[in-house]
């Protein structure tokens, strides 16, 4: 495990619901094994007035919620606290970015994340005070977690304002779908390996689905989640992402640049979905009541806080098609939602079927499909046509499964520890840059724009469903269907 060099993090919103739940914990567990030289100081800022053994206290209970057994003992979390801090802060007040320039000016020799995880609405006061307490020392970086803006032009502008203290080279977009296991497992995939490349490409893939679906509810976000909505809480940042990855060309090297030019031409190949064509090719959903598990649960207009009437999409799905040679004609149906089925996000690739069958008792249609499983476990299956035991000559679709929990012994990082770690080593590849954040915009805004033209409520489905039966048709009108309902 590298040692890495004397680092500060400085992470406003240190109180917050990502702070506890990933962030503290991520970087404790990065402790424990052994990444931190004795110099690693982590300053919380949050407007809550806490002492630092207050703010301590608060992060232990959940990081030993959050860590468990056999990683967490007390022991090593009084190793880890001394080097976390914590001071109150006002987004607002440039009195306190000044305050804080004096508290951590010791440490200005060493690599300073600052790590903005707090509402987004805060983000330009929090830059604009950084910018006028100058605050930002040459090796500084900042991190700024999704959602960046709420559409492209509020977007611009915080990436303005942030570029007024920070080079772009500084400035690391988190989305932490990318720092997931199976995700760089993808790209080992892809490009690790030699057999898949002549396979990926139109005219050997028929279709491709990306999953991401939650049992979950809207959890005490409501405020967040109402005024944001699935099409710009997932679809704008993380299946853009697994999207982008999935269909880029192979980049000449891993460095951060190569990769995202590469990423960057899949947004842009994106075909525009506006006007006319938003009807046909996305459906926005809304749950009601119904049942997860056994367990009643109620329908979004009844969640607490959720403004009454509210027309905010739960569920989209979206046919997208890429306007390049590898991709021509190659549909990517895209489906995320809340208080679905299952919790499950994957991606599964359907391949061309056989040109001609010599078996007469091979299912008609029973193509290839290779399904990566991001989540609740982590896995590869490749499914093929076998031989079924008999004197008769049938196929049957079997599974190679690659299972790669068992596969291997070491934990797999999470996404927040890769991801942090990343920062500190300066590493881009795995954030988004400026010009990848604007085109995903880009394509997002119009969709929304379609929605707001026409008028149409989201379309109810049952909560715990797979979503609306428009979005079975979405997918059905192409002769196809979503692989849980096969
Ligand atoms: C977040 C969204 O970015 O991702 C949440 O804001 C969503 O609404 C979450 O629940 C899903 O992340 P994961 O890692 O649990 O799949």
């Amino acid at each position: 495990m590298q040692l890495l060099d004397p680092f500060e993090i400085v992470l406003f919103g240190g109180t917050g619901d990502l702070a506890m739940r990933k962030l503290i914990p991520a970087l404790f567990q990065r402790y424990v094994a052994g990444q931190f030289d004795a110099r690693a100081h982590i300053l919380a800022a949050a407007s809550s007035a806490l002492t630092r053994e207050a703010y301590i206290e608060r992060a232990l209970e959940h990081c030993r919620e959050h860590v468990g057994a056999p990683d967490f003992t007390e022991a090593r979390w009084t190793e880890f606290a001394a080097c976390l801090d914590y001071q109150q802060i006002d987004a607002m007040r440039v009195e306190d970015f000044k305050a804080l320039k004096t508290r951590i000016a010791g440490r200005d020799a060493q690599t300073r994340v600052w790590f903005l995880s707090t509402s987004p609405s805060l983000y330009i006061a929090t830059a604009a005070n950084m910018a006028a307490a100058g605050v930002v020392t040459p090796n500084a970086r900042v991190v700024l977690e999704k959602p960046l803006g709420t559409d492209r032009a509020s977007a611009a502008r915080i990436n303005e304002q942030v570029a007024l203290s920070f080079a772009e080279n500084q400035i690391y977009r988190i989305d932490h779908y990318l720092g997931k296991e199976p995700v760089q497992n993808l790209l080992a995939l892809r490009f690790g390996n030699a057999f898949f490349e002549p396979l990926w490409r139109r005219g050997r893939i028929r279709h491709v689905q990306i999953t991401v679906a939650e049992q979950l509810g809207v959890e005490g976000r409501a405020k967040f989640y109402d005024e944001t909505g699935a099409l710009r809480d997932m679809v704008q940042n993380h299946m853009l992402q697994l999207l982008c990855i999935l269909a880029m060309e192979p980049p000449a090297s891993s460095d951060a640049d190569t990769v995202r030019d590469e990423k960057l031409k899949v947004l842009r190949a994106l075909r525009p979905i506006d006007g006319d064509t938003v009807d046909v090719k996305t459906v926005r959903g809304q749950y009601k009541a119904g049942n997860i598990e056994g367990e009643s649960v109620p329908g979004y207009a009844d969640e607490p806080g959720v403004p009454a009437g509210s027309q905010t999409e739960t569920f989209v799905a979206i046919k997208a098609e890429i306007d390049n040679w590898r991709w021509a004609g190659v549909p990517f149906y895209l489906r995320t939602g809340k208080r679905l089925q299952q919790s499950l996000a994957e991606i599964a690739i359907t391949f061309d079927d056989v040109p001609l069958s010599i078996f007469q008792n091979r299912a008609q249609d029973a193509p290839n499909q290779l399904v990566i499983r991001l989540q609740p476990d982590e896995s590869i299956t490749l499914t093929i046509l076998a031989k079924a035991p008999g004197d008769a000559m049938r196929l049957r679709p079997v599974n190679l499964a690659l299972d790669l929990g068992e596969s291997f012994k070491e934990r797999p990082l999470s996404a927040y520890e890769r991801l942090l770690m990343d920062v500190v080593k300066g590493n881009l590849t795995l954030f988004m840059r400026r010009d990848e954040l604007d085109t995903a915009w880009s394509w997002i805004d119009p969709i929304r724009a379609g929605w707001a033209q026409t008028g149409n409520p989201p379309k109810t489905y049952t909560a715990g469903s797979w979503g609306p039966a428009a979005a079975t048709a979405l997918i059905g009108r192409d002769g196809y269907a979503w692989r849980d309902e096969t």
